[in-house]
């Protein structure tokens, strides 16, 4: 099995989440949790672009000490300067530079030329290099990059030393088939690409990036990058616990597994949701709330027979103690009898007959019907019988 390495950049592009702003101690109370999960590498954030940004990112490289600790950098010498003062004090310290490679960026926004572009990405893959020899070079709008431009950009990094090649689908454009037909043509098309990782990075904008992610992968990806819960720019980056999720689920498909401890992602999403403001809705894959949660009488039945004919994970696996059925008005009498149970009722068959009349009413008028409402029905109907 293939190890894919995961590279979490929950806070600096999650942080990037419009109206999320977190403090060096939230950071770092992020950062530990990152830590536990076991990701690869952790982008602690963009030093150059703010006071508080170098400072979280310097306590982040002094506190984390098993996880490769990346700092952002624009392709200009000052950012990379900025860069190394705030990671250089980690263990296994990496400095992250991008430059965008696609015509609408190059035009529009450096307003430079393909090929002053590609003199300024060698120059400072090799300005990078004097400080750190762990260098990831990013191609920003790789989705929309010329693909001829980009063998060649890719080609000229690598041989100034970079030793991480990130291609992002900046802005969620692509569709899965053509991410990985890009990917696997960078890998076979580069004469030197054995000599680097590659990475994707994948934005959500239109819902595909965990799909994304995954068709990379199986075209040769090293490494993924994603956040914890999606968060990030607009609509997203890939969601870190569904990859990894997914790449678990179905091992014998994607032949590649992650290190992380699957049994941490429940409490690192709910950390960051606290942290961020950023609710995670009920609906969200692997983590929602409602994720391992039946309503259905017939799913209900059938989980009451056995779990996997409506789960094709465990909630056990990512860390929460089990499924939930809950009761509403599409619940059964099996549901109905299971919930009496684990509320410590032993009653009559008549009385639950009763009972779970009273209770399919009120079903019927409320969402949810809670642990309280099933007891308050109980002793009602105890007290009338
Ligand atoms: O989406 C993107 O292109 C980025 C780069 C800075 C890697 O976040
Ligand atoms: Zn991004």
């Amino acid at each position: 099995m293939r190890e894919i390495q995961i590279f979490d950049t929950t806070l600096r592009d999650g942080e990037q989440s419009p109206g999320v702003n977190l403090n060096t101690n939230e950071k770092l109370e992020i950062a530990s949790q990152l830590e536990r999960l076991g990701v690869h590498v952790m982008e602690a954030g963009f030093p150059a672009a703010s006071v508080g940004d170098f400072e979280a990112v310097k306590a982040i490289a002094n506190a984390v000490k098993n996880t490769t600790v990346a700092a952002l950098s624009r392709s200009v010498t000052k950012d990379i300067d900025r860069a190394w003062e705030a990671v250089k004090y980690a263990v296994n310290p990496r400095i992250h530079v991008f430059i965008a490679t696609s015509s609408i960026h190059m035009q529009h926004k450096l307003q430079k030329s393909p090929e002053q572009v590609l003199e300024i990405a060698k120059e400072m893959v090799r300005y990078t290099k004097k400080y750190v020899s762990d260098v990831q070079w990013s191609a920003e709008d790789a989705g929309r990059s010329d693909i001829e431009y980009l063998k060649r950009i890719i080609e000229a990094v690598i041989n100034e030393g970079a030793t991480v090649i990130n291609v992002p689908d900046t802005v969620g454009y692509l569709m899965p088939e053509e991410y990985g037909e890009l990917i696997r043509r960078l890998k076979t098309e580069i004469p030197n690409s054995h000599k680097a990782r590659f990475s994707g990075h994948c934005h959500n904008d239109l819902g595909l990036a965990v799909a994304n992610s995954l068709a990379g992968i199986r075209n040769g990806l090293d490494q993924v990058e994603g956040t914890i819960n999606g968060i990030g720019e607009r609509a997203g980056n890939a969601a870190i616990e569904e990859i990894a999720m997914a790449l678990h689920t179905r091992k014998e498909l994607y032949q590649a597994k992650t290190t992380l401890d699957l049994s941490q992602i429940s409490r690192t999403s709910q950390l960051v949701s606290r942290l961020t403001g950023m609710m995670v809705p009920r609906n969200k894959a692997v983590v929602g709330a409602n994720a391992f949660a039946h309503e259905s009488g017939i799913h209900q039945d059938g989980m009451l027979k056995d779990k996997s004919t409506y789960e094709i994970m465990t909630p056990e696996t990512i860390g929460l103690k089990k499924s939930s059925l809950v009761l509403g008005k599409h619940s059964g009498r099996h549901a109905f009898r299971d919930k009496l149970q684990d509320l410590g009722f032993v009653l009559s068959e008549d009385l639950i007959n009763k009972a779970f009349e009273q209770f399919k009413e009120l079903a019927d008028k409320k969402k949810e019907v809670t642990d309280a409402d099933i007891s308050a029905i109980v002793e009602e109907e105890a007290i009338t019988s």
